[in-house]
């Protein structure tokens, strides 16, 4: 049942429908492009990407915020880390958990928010994040709180992007893919939300804290007033989004490639 269908409560909250609406794409999220590591490519080059700013796991203690059906968190186990991930969805949990048993991994997967999680102070040595800075309510009480779990010395990896402010050649490059399926072009096909599910996710876009979109030094400045060092924005990206794009109908590909997308690396002062 759509959630709009639902009978809300009086506390029912911008959360709550956030949360709703990720439990309700947990079944199909693996599916959408971009999501789950489309072959041996995009993996290394997710791999070196984090090894870049984060180094080798070697038995070193990772935290996944926010990590969905677990992609991110399999590809720090991948590089040798201890991975806890956490999400306050239970249906992308069930995914998660569902993965890495499939996979022989063992990455332990706990319910938590990620503004306000229930991790002990100074216990991961790195911190990881993948899309979803820009959907937080208040991302400068998360930043305060991803400190507090690092250790001093901890590093944190923010991959994320501005999904709102479509650029020209954004807007062309649709065009252009939509006159030439008109013209009976194949390519791959698209997987999309539903026209119900993209007003859903326009409406939950106009009340978080990034409703203009997440642009990278916007983000970078906050996670300095939250209290990290070092805060470095790398947009070279390219090698993910290349093995990403060809998976892709070959206009989001291109278009893909021209989205302000980037990863911020952020230390915990010693
Ligand atoms: C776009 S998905 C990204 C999932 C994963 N990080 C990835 O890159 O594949 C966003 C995820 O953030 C989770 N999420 C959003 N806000 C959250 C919060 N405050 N605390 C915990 N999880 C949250 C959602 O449940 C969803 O699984």
């Amino acid at each position: 049942m759509e959630m709009q269908e639902k009978t809300r409560g009086a506390n029912y909250s911008v959360r709550d429908e956030i949360r709703e609406f990720w439990s309700e794409r947990a079944e199909r999220f693996d599916e959408f492009p971009g999501h789950e590591i489309s072959g041996e490519r995009e993996r290394s080059a997710w791999h070196a990407l984090i090894q870049r700013h984060l180094g080798p796991g070697a038995g070193r203690s990772a935290l996944d915020l926010a990590s969905g059906t677990g992609v991110v968190s399999h590809l720090l186990d991948d590089l040798g880390y201890r991975v806890t991930g956490l999400d306050w969805s239970e249906p992308m949990l069930e995914r998660a958990r569902a993965k890495a048993a499939a996979r022989g991994r063992t990455i332990v997967f706990r319910v938590g928010d990620a503004e306000r999680s229930s991790e002990a102070d100074s216990s991961y040595d790195v911190a990881v994040t993948r899309h979803l800075v820009w959907t937080l309510i208040d991302p400068a009480a998360a930043f305060r709180e991803w400190l507090r779990v690092l250790r001093p010395g901890g590093t944190l990896l923010v991959v994320d992007g501005d999904f709102v402010g479509t650029g020209r050649t954004e807007r062309i490059l649709a065009r252009l893919d939509a006159a030439a399926r008109r013209l009976g072009w194949r390519g791959h096909e698209p997987v999309g939300l539903s026209e119900a599910m993209q007003r859903r996710h326009r409406a939950i876009l106009a009340r978080v804290h990034f409703s203009t979109g997440a642009r990278a030094d916007a983000v970078a400045r906050l996670l300095r007033e939250a209290g990290f060092r070092d805060v470095v924005v790398d947009r070279r990206l390219g090698a993910v989004h290349r093995a990403q794009a060809a998976q892709m109908p070959f206009f989001k590909g291109l278009a893909r490639r021209s989205q302000h997308r980037y990863a911020i690396r952020a230390v915990k002062p010693a």
